[in-house]
């Protein structure tokens, strides 16, 4: 359990003692800003003493007064108007310490919750033949690490990669296969060239009504089920997941499942029947829409679920898709990761789910956007789209060249695996560093230095800790011994500075899932590697005094790299051997 959560357990008992077990709201214990008045703190005294009727202040003392003997805190400290202070017992920093460094699980003090939900998590979806750009980046790179975050915590996360494989594009590219496909290419490089037939066509239909009759006609052949155009559909998905596969390779990411939009064709009309049975849904000039005339936002955006030609829409799908994945997957939550202008779609389809009964748990993750140096979305020289594989070629070679000249002399293979690790870490750094929702500024300069708010600030110092242990030139089998049987002691303030910082571990962990934000991982491991630097600078570890000292601060090393490398992990990166 968190020390936070501990310390709400303490105040609830000191509050029965008090005499107070009727609460207004469940006390809240937060970390201080401030350490010279203690770790920890709660405004609940403030709080009650508004209920009760009583002086704040003194409310306090007899909370302090009763506070169990046996807590984590030494007893509490009365401040301000009212605020109770908690100081951790070092005792306590210590045994936490060292349970860190032994736990054989690598769970860095978090225990898994109580009650474990399954959650179906739906990102990255890409469209096939239409370009992964930087905009799914962020979508890509949110979702995997709220995936990972998620399943430490103990729950069954189910990762679904809802492509858009059955798109209006899928005219055009037919059209263009058919009439301009370039075939060695297609076999080079398949994305590109799949992608280049759409864009050509895309240009022809602006220009040309004939072309856009064209394809209007290999779609409606192709929703008919004409033969040859369900081969070439079925060829383009294949290649576009296949090259997919690679871009997610390279980032370390993986799903369970690859349930496409087409994947669900077959449920829509069945489903649109349903809504009209059951009186939700209702024709409109020949569509058939759901209205929602008793929520405001909602009032005049009725959600169209089967167009007047009895095409079916996105909405239809994600519809269907949320039946399925609660049929077959009882989902508990489903969570979409999807940029903020499908604001919309999402507002709707959960209101519809809602009216179909289900009790299903939806949550749209919106993000912001990427901009490029002019402020605007992010566009390459040329005024195209950005497309992520380009950003993470080029992540790779520029910290091939830092690697380069900081360090000339590793091997050509170190030289490759670092700049691997360093370059896909910062793009994943950069992006789940700012909150989801700000649009930020993409920056090389700024993403791949070795010191600031950094993936490469972060990777370096777990490699430096690392390398202490190195520096040992003793058996893996010796150090594993002294690591596990060394007590810890902790007496400088820069030791304690660093244990409270290794501490808050499992106290972050739940926050990033409320609220869904990664970015309050990713501050706390810049806050705990600065902690380890300060430690370093004023704590001699190698040369310390003693052996008992000695062996304290290499545990303490030991648990620092540990929950730095566990945090990173869940933030989907890597560190490497040496830097
Ligand atoms: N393919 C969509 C797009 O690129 C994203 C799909 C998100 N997931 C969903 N279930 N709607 O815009």
């Amino acid at each position: 359990m968190s020390f936070p959560d501990q310390l709400t357990n303490d105040l609830k008992s000191a509050l029965t003692s008090v005499g107070i077990t009727e609460l207004p709201t469940a006390p809240t214990v937060t970390v201080s800003q401030d350490t010279r008045f203690g770790d920890y703190q709660s405004n609940i005294a403030m709080v009650l003493a508004k209920v009760e009727k009583k002086n704040p202040r003194e409310l306090a003392q007899q909370i302090a007064d009763h506070f169990p003997e046996d807590s984590i805190s030494a007893k509490p400290e009365i401040a301000g108007p009212g605020f109770i202070n908690f100081r951790i017992k070092p005792e306590v920093f210590a045994a936490h310490i060292e349970n860190v460094a032994r736990d054989p699980e690598s769970r860095c003090g978090h225990t898994p919750v109580a009650e474990a939900k399954t959650i179906v998590l739906d990102f990255s979806a890409p469209n096939v033949a239409k370009p992964m750009h930087v905009g799914h980046i962020r979508s890509t790179i949110i979702g995997d690490t709220l995936a990972r975050i998620a399943r430490f915590s103990g729950h069954h996360v189910i990762t679904d990669n809802h492509i858009g494989d059955w798109g209006t594009q899928f005219g055009m590219i037919i059209h263009g296969w058919k009439t301009i496909l370039n075939t060695s290419e297609l076999e080079n490089d398949p994305i590109t060239e799949l992608l280049r037939v759409y864009k050509t066509i895309n240009d022809q239909c602006k220009a040309d009504e004939s072309v856009r009759n064209l394809c209007k006609a290999e779609l409606v052949a192709l929703q008919a089920g004409d033969e040859e155009n369900l081969q070439i559909w079925q060829r383009c998905v294949e290649l576009s997941i296949a090259g997919l596969k690679g871009i997610y390779e390279k980032l370390d990411i993986h799903f369970d499942h690859w349930l496409g939009e087409s994947a669900f064709n077959g449920r829509l009309a069945p489903l649109v029947t349903r809504l009209i049975d059951e009186k939700i849904a209702e024709e409109s000039d020949g569509a058939i829409c759901v209205f929602f005339p008793d929520i405001k936002a909602l009032k005049d955006r009725p959600c169209l679920i089967r167009k007047a030609d009895g095409g079916f829409l996105y909405a239809t799908t994600d519809l269907a898709t949320i039946d399925f994945r609660v049929q077959e997957w009882q989902a508990d939550e489903i969570w979409y990761v999807v940029g903020a202008p499908q604001q919309l779609h999402f507002q709707q389809i959960f209101e519809v789910a809602k009216q179909m009964g289900h009790k299903v748990a939806l949550n749209h993750i919106a993000h912001g956007s990427i901009l490029g140096d002019d402020h605007k979305l992010m566009r390459t020289r040329s005024g195209e789209n950005v497309q992520l594989t380009d950003v993470l070629d080029e992540a790779v070679s520029r910290s091939r060249a830092a690697i380069e000249a900081k360090n000339p002399g590793l091997s050509d293979d170190e030289k490759d695996d670092i700049s691997e690790i360093v370059g896909i870490g910062s793009v994943k750094f950069a992006e789940l560093s700012q909150h989801r929702m700000t649009d930020y500024v993409f920056s090389w300069e700024r993403m791949l230095a070795l010191t600031g708010d950094t993936a490469p600030y972060l990777q370096y110092s777990a490699v430096r800790i690392q390398s202490i242990f190195r520096k040992l030139e003793k058996p893996q089998e010796e150090i594993d011994t002294l690591l596990t049987t060394s007590p810890v002691t902790l007496s400088e303030n820069a030791e304690l500075e660093l244990a409270r910082q290794i501490s808050r571990f499992p106290e972050i962990i739940p926050t990033v899932l409320d609220g869904f934000r990664p970015n309050l991982l990713c501050t706390y491991l810049l806050d705990l590697a600065r902690a380890f630097h300060s430690f370093f600078e004023a704590c001699p570890v190698l040369k310390a005094e003693d052996k008992s000292t000695i062996n304290s601060r290499l545990v303490l090393a030991h648990a620092t790299v540990r929950t730095l490398t566990t945090g990173l992990s869940l933030l989907g990166m890597k560190v490497p051997e040496k830097m």
